[in-house]
């Protein structure tokens, strides 16, 4: 009986303290868990496919940016991603941001919280 308790007691202590449990990331840890920080700069770290968002929380608004993680198409018109020359289509090769539309809601409020602080 007592191995019992303590079992549960365990496995409700490691699913508090699970890292795969995505209530437990902050904004700053899911902008280098969900892969923005391999296109975006923070303080000095970060690729630079993306704009520098440093200080994107003095340009954007919070719902601006939580509808720019969703679907940036609606935020940016991306005339390049398709480029006609003499007639011809071609798909080109400026970078543009993925959507991330499979993003729990929980996530997406946080990475957004975040990035608006960012002043
Ligand atoms: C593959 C590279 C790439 C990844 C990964 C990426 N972005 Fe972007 N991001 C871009 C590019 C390129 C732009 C420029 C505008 C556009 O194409 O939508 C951009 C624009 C932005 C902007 C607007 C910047 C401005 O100056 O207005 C925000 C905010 C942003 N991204 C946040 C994120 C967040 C948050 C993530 C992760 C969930 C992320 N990005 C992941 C490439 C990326």
């Amino acid at each position: 009986m007592k191995e019992l308790l303590l079992t549960i007691i365990f496995i409700i202590a490691v699913i508090a303290v699970n890292p795969l449990n995505s209530h437990a990331f902050t904004g700053e840890q899911l902008f280098k868990k969900e892969g923005c920080i391999l296109c975006h700069i923070i303080n000095k770290k970060g690729g630079t496919m993306g704009p520098n968002l440093s200080t994107i929380g003095k340009i954007r608004t919070y719902s601006w940016i939580r509808r720019q993680i969703i679907n940036p198409k609606l935020n940016f018109f991306t005339p390049n991603s398709f480029v006609i020359f003499h007639g011809k289509i071609y798909k080109s090769i400026m970078p543009v941001m993925p959507g991330y539309k499979k993003i729990s809601a929980n996530n997406l409020n946080k990475l957004a919280h975040y990035l608006e602080s960012l002043k």
